[in-house]
Order: structure tokens, then C-alpha cells, then sequence
């Protein structure tokens, strides 16, 4: 009986694999040159977790269910609230401010396609401590650095969820959280059509359009001016001299409002430029506050890559490692296993042959998987301890003493 995939999964093949575990190792080693640790944290949580800050509505978004126990779970849907959870828990005492990083798969109930997933990866860090705009510009520049440095071609965009929570702070908070939500969707027929059902103060609905329109340079910050006079921009401001100083490019855009509800200032998103159609935002992030639920309230601000969307579109290529195949004459099978042990002491890559094939299947096979040299184990080489080296892709064949194999691997 022939099994599929649950729906919204991927299977990953070797090659896939490879790739995505040479972007992984990119992202991790720019996380970790601006000092931020790894953590882990379990793959289901307390469906509580979740639903303490977003409420009952969630639950139709994410893979909750009950254990043998009657517990309510959830696997997790991102990683934020777990990290925060985990803070409060294990870390509040720690020196401040803390620099975690995770990479680990999320679950979301979605309508799967291109780019989205039920089962997907982020790359994600938390800057646990501060409130300052430099926390911001650190993790902004973090997201940019690594996007950077795996070639990427996208638009940074930032804005400040408190201008719109501003605007909307007499609205009843379910009613803004609807509202907030129909702007991240970009629903704009969906938010037209909301407002009208609540007979929303004109004037305000005015306010709401002309700042999820405002999209360009730092001269968008005088336009919000003069829609929001009394919200304080100092800040912003000082992050977007922070950011112009070491040469980030973005543009501010203060219609980002975040599908998730405990972000309150700095927010900021990435769009693909190109190879992703819809599902283009690769990272999202900012400044939140959600270990306050917990018991510790603490400002902190962060991001997540969409792994999965960066590996669709990101060229690196792994680079191959360099591999031997050994290949014997029947009866020499012990010795080509204790040949690739040489091998692999050298740090090359060795496979021996386990379906006890014919010498010519043998080189066939290595032929196949695109080993760059045969090791061929025979009796008369072994008398004279040594062995013939084939170079796969040459046909050149050099005899090689046993003693002398780790050097000669590492030479070619
Ligand atoms: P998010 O925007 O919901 O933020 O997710 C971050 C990224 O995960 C998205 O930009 C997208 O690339 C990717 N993503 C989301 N859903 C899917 C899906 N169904 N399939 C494939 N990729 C997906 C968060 O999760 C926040 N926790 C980020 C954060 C960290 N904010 C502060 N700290």
C-alpha cells in the first residue's frame, strides 16, 4: 500500500539537503558572529502558549490537539512565545540582554502552496532585554547581513506598529486586532468593507489609509507627522540614522502591521524580489512584548528567515565533497573495508561496496554516484601493500602504497 505525504509536507532529498544544510550553516555562523547563542525548545507547548496573547480564534490556525492525558497541546506555530516562555522560566536572572538564536520546524493549518507550507522551517533570533532603538537596528542588521551574504535580492521594509495602534487606541481591542490583521493580509477590499460595518469615525478611517499608504525614504516620517502629530518619531528617526550609518538599505513603511499580536513598536518584513510570486516575505520581525503574560515583563525584539522560501531561491551551491569509492575482488571484502578506514582517517569520504557485486558492477556504481577516484583492491597489489587508484574522471590509474595513502588523498 502506497502511503502520501501529509498534505503541506516536503520530503528532502539528499541534494536538497545538502543545500539546505550549507544556507543553515551560513545564517548560524552571522548569528553567531554577533555573539547570539543557540536554544531549542520542544516541538509542542501548551496550547495555552499560544492562545494567552491571540486568543481562541488562533486555534483554527494551528495543529492543536488533546494527549492521552486530556492535555491541550499545540505544536508550535512559530517560536517567539516559546522563547519567551522559556525565558521566563530558565533565564529572567541572566545578565541582560540575552542573544538567542534557534533554527527548528514550525506547524501551521494553512491552505498549502508555492512557498507555503504546514510543516516549515525559520531561522529566527530574540534579543531579549532591551527597549532601546539600537536592539532594533542590531537584529535589522542581522536579518540584512545574512540575506546579504546568501546573495539574495530583496526590499527591507520597516515600520512602527505603534503609529496604528495609536490611531486605533479608542477602538475596542478585538475590533483593532480585526483591523490590524485585514492590513497585514493586504485585504484591502476586506478592510474597506470592515470599517464600513462598524461605522468607524470618518475622519479616522482617513488617518488609517493615509498611513498604510505611506511607503518610501526617511521623508515619509514628515507625512506621518502631519497625520499623527502627537506620536513621538524621535525614535525612529534615531534608528533610521543608526541603520543609515553602517549602510542598510531599506524603506520605511508604516502599513506593516504583523499577523501576530504582541509586536508594540519597531516591525519590519523582507520581500523576495523575484522566483516566489505570492508567498514573497522571507522575514519577518520586531519588537514585542509577550514575557509580561508569563510573569516577567521584558522588552525584546526579534525576527524569523522563511527557511524554506530562502532555500527555494537562493543559488548556493554546497560544495561536493571529494569521495572514494573501494572496489575488490571477491573475498577481498575485509580488506576493502579496513582500506576505507584509511580513508575516512584521511577526512575523504569513503564507500565500500555491501551488495558483494562483481568488480565491474563496482566501478559502475562509483561511476553513478560521481565518487572522483576507485580504490581497487587486488590481490596482487595487496602482496606488495598497496593498492591501484583510479581517477574516475581522468581513467588515470596510479598504484599507491597502503602506507602512503592518507598523504597521496590528501594531496589530490
Ligand atoms: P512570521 O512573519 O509569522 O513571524 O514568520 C516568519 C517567516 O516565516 C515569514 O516571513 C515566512 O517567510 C515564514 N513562514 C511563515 N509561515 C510560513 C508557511 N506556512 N510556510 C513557509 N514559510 C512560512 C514569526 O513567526 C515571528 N515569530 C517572528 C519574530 C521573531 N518576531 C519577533 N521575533
Amino acid at each position: 500500500m502506497k502511503i502520501e505525504r501529509p498534505r503541506g509536507t516536503r520530503d528532502f532529498l539528499p541534494e536538497e539537503m545538502e543545500k539546505r544544510r550549507e544556507i543553515e550553516r551560513k545564517m548560524r555562523k552571522i548569528a553567531e558572529l554577533y555573539g547570539y547563542r543557540e536554544i531549542q525548545t520542544p516541538t509542542f507547548e501548551h496550547l495555552e502558549l499560544f492562545t494567552l496573547k491571540s486568543g481562541e480564534g488562533i486555534i483554527e490556525e494551528i495543529y492543536a490537539f488533546k494527549d492521552k492525558g486530556g492535555r491541550n497541546l499545540a505544536l508550535r506555530p512559530e517560536l517567539t512565545a516559546p522563547v519567551m516562555r522559556m525565558f521566563v522560566n530558565e533565564c529572567s536572572v541572566m545578565p541582560k540582554p540575552l542573544r538567542f538564536y534557534y533554527f527548528a520546524n514550525c506547524f501551521r493549518y494553512e491552505r498549502p502552496q508555492k512557498g507555503r507550507y504546514r510543516e516549515f522551517w525559520q531561522f529566527g533570533v530574540e534579543l531579549i532585554g532591551s527597549s532601546s532603538y539600537l536592539a532594533d537596528a542590531e537584529v535589522i542588521s542581522l536579518a540584512y547581513d545574512i540575506m546579504e551574504n546568501l546573495n539574495l535580492k530583496f526590499d527591507l521594509h520597516i515600520g512602527h506598529v505603534g503609529l496604528l495602534r495609536l490611531l486605533l487606541k479608542d477602538v475596542e481591542e478585538n475590533v483593532a486586532s480585526k483591523i490590524m490583521r485585514l492590513i497585514d493580509k493586504k485585504d484591502s477590499k476586506g478592510l474597506e468593507d470592515y470599517l464600513n460595518t462598524i461605522s468607524i469615525d470618518r475622519d479616522l478611517e482617513g488617518k488609517i489609509y493615509d498611513i498604510i499608504e505611506l511607503i518610501g525614504d526617511r521623508s515619509i516620517i514628515e507625512d506621518a507627522k502631519g497625520i499623527i502629530p502627537n506620536f513621538d518619531f524621535e525614535y525612529i528617526e534615531k534608528l533610521c540614522d543608526c541603520l543609515d550609518s553602517i549602510d542598510v538599505k531599506y524603506n520605511l513603511d508604516f502599513g506593516i502591521a504583523r499577523g501576530l499580536d504582541y509586536y508594540t513598536g519597531v516591525v519590519f518584513e523582507a520581500y523576495a524580489k523575484e522566483g516566489l510570486g505570492a508567498q514573497n516575505q522571507i522575514c519577518g520581525g520586531g519588537s514585542y512584548r509577550l514575557a509580561h503574560l508569563f510573569g516577567v515583563d521584558t522588552p525584546s525584539t526579534g525576527f524569523a528567515l522563511g527557511f524554506d522560501r530562502i532555500a527555494e531561491i537562493c543559488e548556493l551551491q554546497a560544495e561536493k565533497p571529494k569521495v572514494v569509492a573501494i572496489v575488490a575482488f571477491k573475498g577481498l571484502e575485509n580488506e576493502a573495508f579496513k582500506i576505507s578506514r584509511i580513508v575516512r582517517e584521511a577526512g575523504v569520504d569513503a564507500i565500500v561496496d555491501v551488495m558483494q557485486r562483481s568488480l565491474k558492477k563496482q566501478l559502475s556504481y562509483a561511476n553513478d554516484i560521481k565518487a572522483d577516484f576507485a580504490i581497487i583492491v587486488g590481490e596482487e597489489e595487496l602482496k606488495q601493500k598497496s593498492v591501484a587508484i583510479k581517477d574516475l574522471k581522468t581513467g588515470e590509474q596510479k598504484i599507491v602504497k597502503i602506507d602512503e595513502l592518507r598523504d597521496y588523498l590528501k594531496s589530490v
